[in-house]
């Protein structure tokens, strides 16, 4: 296509302030994008009956109506077109309710140039852009009806610049799905940027998100970026974000509202353009009754909100995230994978996660190392710290059991022999290296150590070490 005939895109402003649709105007041509200006919603709807517009920027307070009843018309009957609102202000609630409305932005007045650019390039990734253009490997798996709304989710909250708030157990994949919206959103190429807000020192933190100045404190030997300023164009994903003491959710809140830093020692604020998701696994509800965590920040972050739901209410999933753990598992290690067999498949549907899938994906990680490598067994799956009721459960089918004396062994006796059979394999399979065959069962090696003498499992010279403090051993 050559320059001639490219079609220039087009920009829907409605505004029923002369003076604010200029500067619209103005600014737009400026970028090469043409515009038709509405002064009322009526107006609007009838401009796009008309016109295949690429991007539409609506003003709040109309005569005739408001941009959000504009909104809501544009996601029934224009789904697609990129909507963003412009609010007076400090008002916080009108941006809420355009974003929750399907608008995928807003502008506050008074509108900075800045802003709007960034607000009127990303409309039009989204406009021009039908598939994302980074191929994402990761994958959110399940056939679920529950997984299948969690995608169909993350594929419209990826075309959003909604704050996201992800609520769900541990282990439920809550950052794979912030991973995942950014991923296949027009902000895939900047930066994801991870924070897990409980593993920060409280007096570090307005430095670690906001930066600071050289000379801000001591050893502040230069300017140092905060996370905000690296996440900008990208996602900032506040992990555990329950807990952000209250202080600095004050400090949080502001930036989210303003769109603007200031570093810790500076004298000027900078705008960042971040989009905001956060997790946590707590319930925020309670930590807000409680008064722990503010609702206006609660507010700010859950304009939407996505829920992963635990493993155990999907058990259909089971079977197909086991399969293709497993096989990311024997890829990551360049080995061929192993078949999972009948039992051990029932074994691992009849359990209920309570660490959700990265709890399968452990199990299966240690089943792997202990399994014969052509097929993983309902024995490979037990594992020490496995709830001893669901091994219990299984009892009358493991091979080593006389089921009718199953009665008269004692609890004790069963889990000793179950941990025998898992401390020997590991061994086994790592030559006898007692620090591999602690790091494959998930204990220290002092723990394996202690194990083995009390399981009675020791050769001479381990009992004799016992007590004091070995890091290697073979
Ligand atoms: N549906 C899924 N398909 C494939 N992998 C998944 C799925 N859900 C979770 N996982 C994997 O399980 C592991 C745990 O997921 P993730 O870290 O996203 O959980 P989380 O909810 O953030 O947990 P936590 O609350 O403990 O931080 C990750 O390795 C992730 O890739
Ligand atoms: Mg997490």
């Amino acid at each position: 296509m050559n320059q001639s005939n490219h079609q220039k895109l087009t920009c829907l402003i409605v505004d029923d302030e002369t003076d604010i649709r200029e500067l619209l105007v103005m600014t737009l041509d400026r970028m090469n994008i043409a515009t038709q200006g509405a002064s009322c919603v009526t107006e609007a709807k009838a401009l796009l009956k008309q016109y295949p517009f690429a991007l539409c920027l609506t003003d709040m307070q109309m005569p005739d109506g408001s941009g959000l009843e504009l909104v809501n018309y544009i996601t029934e009957h224009h789904a697609g077109l990129p909507v963003a609102v412009i609010t007076a202000h400090a008002s916080a609630d009108n941006a809420v309710s355009a974003l929750k409305a399907g608008a995928f932005d807003y502008l506050s007045k008074p509108i900075s140039l800045k802003q709007l650019r960034t607000v009127v390039e990303f409309a039009l990734k989204l406009s021009t852009q039908t598939t994302p253009q980074v191929h994402s490997t990761l994958e959110m798996i399940g056939e679920s009806e529950q997984i299948q709304t969690v995608r169909s989710m993350i594929a419209k909250l990826a075309r959003s610049q909604a704050p996201v708030y992800i609520s769900g157990e541990s282990g439920s994949g809550k950052e794979l799905a912030a991973k995942l919206i950014h991923q296949n959103s027009a902000r895939a190429d900047g930066a994801f940027i991870a924070v897990n807000c409980g593993a920060i020192p409280e007096n570090l933190m307005e430095s670690e998100f906001f930066g600071y100045k050289k000379g801000a404190f001591t050893g502040a030997n230069q300017d140092k970026e905060g996370l905000f300023q690296a996440a900008n164009g990208g996602t900032l994903f506040l992990d555990e974000v329950a807990d952000l003491p209250l202080a600095m959710q004050v400090k949080l809140l502001r930036a989210i509202q303003e769109k603007k830093v200031r570093m810790v020692g500076g004298n000027t604020e900078e705008t960042v353009d971040v989009r905001i998701i956060s997790a946590t696994h707590k319930n925020l509800t309670q930590m807000m009754d409680a008064g722990q965590f503010r609702q206006d920040l609660y507010y700010r972050l859950n304009v939407i909100q996505l829920k992963m739901p635990a493993l155990r209410d999907r058990p259909a999933d089971i079977p197909l995230l086991a399969q293709m753990l497993l096989s990311k598992l024997c890829r990551h290690q360049n080995i061929v994978r192993p078949e999972i067999d009948a039992q051990a498949q029932a074994y691992l549907s009849s359990l209920s996660f309570p660490g959700n899938v990265r709890e399968l994906e452990n199990m299966l990680e240690r089943a792997l190392a202990l399994s014969d490598g052509t097929t993983i067994t309902q024995e490979d799956l037990y594992s020490h710290d496995q709830p001893a009721h669901e091994q219990l459960i299984e009892l009358p089918n493991k091979p080593s059991f006389d089921p009718d004396q199953t009665l008269e062994l004692c609890l004790t006796d069963y889990l000793e022999d179950i941990e025998k059979r898992a401390i020997i394999k590991a061994l086994n399979k790592t030559n006898q290296n007692k620090t591999a065959a602690a790091k494959l069962l998930g204990v220290t090696f002092r723990t394996l150590r202690y194990r083995l003498t009390k399981l009675g499992l020791a050769k001479e010279e381990d009992a004799e070490l016992e007590g004091e403090d070995g890091n290697t051993n073979t």
